[in-house]
């Protein structure tokens, strides 16, 4: 495996997809956790960091635990500590050096750089510069305004780039990572959706053998494909347990059992959206809000699972993102996600994770590979609590099934809406795995397919002035969001073709009782979130 250590850079989590693209296994660990001694190591990469090697509180790691032992990559921050480390000199520059740069001096017989162009088009972000490389290395790209834009030592299988190679700006970015990974520290390649799929179905059965397990499903794609692994593994042994809070999707509940049905899995249904309404009365505050839905899901998830008396495990859909280890530089709670939460402790449960090595788009891959239809597999990701934190104010059944139509209107918009796309966005489209066909270099996807997320938002503390027919009115505004992000973490607002919106906007003000005015949200993240609460 490859380790990533981590230093806080905001595209640490790409640097390991990007690794585990080139179907090579890789795990992030904060900077100074680095498994000392673990011989399956092959390499190690060094993330970039908010901060500077001069800062008091920069991020320090001990490089003689991998340099000289197994190949070394520092990427941005990770190639000014190597070089602040071992002789050269780090300063300020003049000015932040950000965005695109070319590569116009390169060697191209070094191993990281096999098969580049010169003047390859790289990705800058940095506020310090490499001023001198320590004294054993040796510059192998430059930009025009980066001398030492790439070294490399000249006695040690150590490399350093000032750019990001993780990034899609990058744009042989893969082929450098892929001469690192599989080149120079020799991965075999071994990591794939199919191998996957057959260790793991082999791993459960040896884990769980005749017990009894229970997983929570939320019709999201995660625990869907858990769910699916398990049966495979262990068939009607399986019980799954899916709580219906009565703030999903328009229609939701009914057709995600469906699905499941059809997949063969064997789930309980719980309606439970008179609690959830009843606890939820009159509570404005978006964080109390989200408390009061956690600790009911617990509530309700445990009763239900309490009446399986044989069950042994629990199964979760719990994926790589959300263990890595943060460094919250801040240290601050922004919102407090809730998902399937707390054990029944008295059950005396053991915990069992089928997917917690993986990243969304390998969930994906894993999906299709078992046979998942892709609306299950496509889906985006949905909120918890959610549409409750996509309504202000206080909720109300009225308020919900107002928010349901409209977003029902979009959603289905956006899955009806195709697009062509060619070169680079096509590219990108089919690198993430959307199955589309190219034909004359062009192919055809929904906007639904080319965001990460979307959904409406009712701003039911509002009220404005319209006018229907010769009637005055005065309603809500619904505010439509889509974004596009490869990781929630940090999102840009999807900027969504004119004739798209407008056609929605009229739907939904024509067709939506208590509706009469439609907004497009085009704030990014940060500094706004994706959901409004
Ligand atoms: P924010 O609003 O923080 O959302 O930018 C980031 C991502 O997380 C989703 N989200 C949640 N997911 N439980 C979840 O499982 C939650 O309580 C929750 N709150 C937000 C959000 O939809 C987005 O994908």
């Amino acid at each position: 495996k490859i380790i990533i250590l981590d230093f806080g850079s905001q595209t640490t989590q790409l640097i390991g997809r990007r690794v585990r693209e080139l179907d090579t296994f890789c795990e992030i660990l904060p900077y100074n956790k680095f498994p000392v001694g673990d011989d399956s190591v092959i390499g190690v990469i060094l993330s970039g960091s908010p901060y500077s090697v001069h800062d008091p509180e920069a991020f320090k790691v001990d490089l003689s635990q991998f340099v000289g032992k197994v190949p070394v990559l520092g990427i941005c921050y990770g190639a000014q500590f190597i070089s602040n480390t071992l002789g050269g000199k780090v300063e300020k520059a003049d000015s932040r050096e950000y965005g695109r740069a070319n590569l116009e001096t390169i060697n191209l017989d070094n191993p990281l750089f096999k098969g580049f162009e010169k003047g390859s088009q790289v990705w800058m972000s940095h506020g310090d510069t490499i001023t001198a490389i320590p004294s054993d290395f040796e510059v192998i790209g430059s930009t025009k305004d980066v001398k030492n834009a790439a070294f490399a030592s000249t006695k040690q299988p150590v490399w350093a780039v000032q750019f990001h190679p993780e990034v899609f700006h990058t744009v042989q970015g893969k082929t450098l990572l892929h001469n690192f990974v599989v080149n120079i520290c020799g991965s075999k390649q071994e990591w794939s959706a199919a191998s996957f799929v057959d260790t793991t179905i082999a791993e459960l059965k040896a884990q769980v053998g005749n017990d009894r397990v229970i997983l929570g499903l939320s019709g999201g794609v995660d625990s869907s494909v858990a769910a699916v692994l398990l049966n495979k593994a262990i068939g009607s042994n399986l019980t799954c347990i899916f709580v219906d809070h009565g703030m999903l999707r328009k229609n939701e509940f009914q057709q995600v059992m469906e699905d499941y049905k059809v997949l063969g899995l064997n789930v309980i249904g719980v309606d439970a959206s008179e609690k959830f309404f009843g606890d939820l009365a009159g509570v404005t505050d978006p964080e109390q809000k989200r408390k009061i839905i956690g600790r009911d899901f617990v509530e309700v998830f445990n009763a239900e699972a309490k009446k399986i008396t044989d069950a042994k495990w629990l199964a979760q859909g719990t994926i790589y993102p959300d263990r890595i280890e943060s460094l919250n530089i801040t240290g601050k709670v922004i919102k407090s996600h809730h998902n399937v939460g707390g054990l029944p402790k008295e059950m005396h449960l053991q915990l069992c994770e089928p997917l917690k090595w993986l990243f969304k788009d390998e969930v994906r891959r894993v999906g299709r590979q078992m046979g998942m239809p892709e609306h299950l597999i496509t889906r985006h990701p949905f909120p918890g609590p959610g549409l409750a934190v996509r309504i202000l104010g206080d909720i109300t059944r009225e308020k919900v099934q107002i928010l349901q139509n409209a977003d029902d209107i979009y959603i289905r918009g956006l899955r009806d809406y195709k697009v062509k796309l060619s070169g680079e966005e096509a590219r990108k489209v089919l690198a993430a795995g959307i199955p589309a066909d190219m034909k004359d270099g062009e192919i055809e996807v929904s906007l639904y397919d080319q965001i990460w997320q979307a959904g409406a938002i009712l701003l039911s503390t509002v009220r404005s002035v319209g006018v229907m027919g010769d009637e005055r009115t005065y309603e809500h505004p619904v505010a439509l969001r889509a974004v596009t992000s490869t990781d929630a973490m940090t999102a840009d607002w999807a900027h969504l073709p004119y004739e798209f919106m407008a056609k929605v906007s009229n739907e939904i003000i024509n067709k939506v009782r208590g509706v009469n005015r439609v907004c497009y949200d085009i704030s990014s993240k940060p500094p706004a979130t994706i959901e409004w609460e």
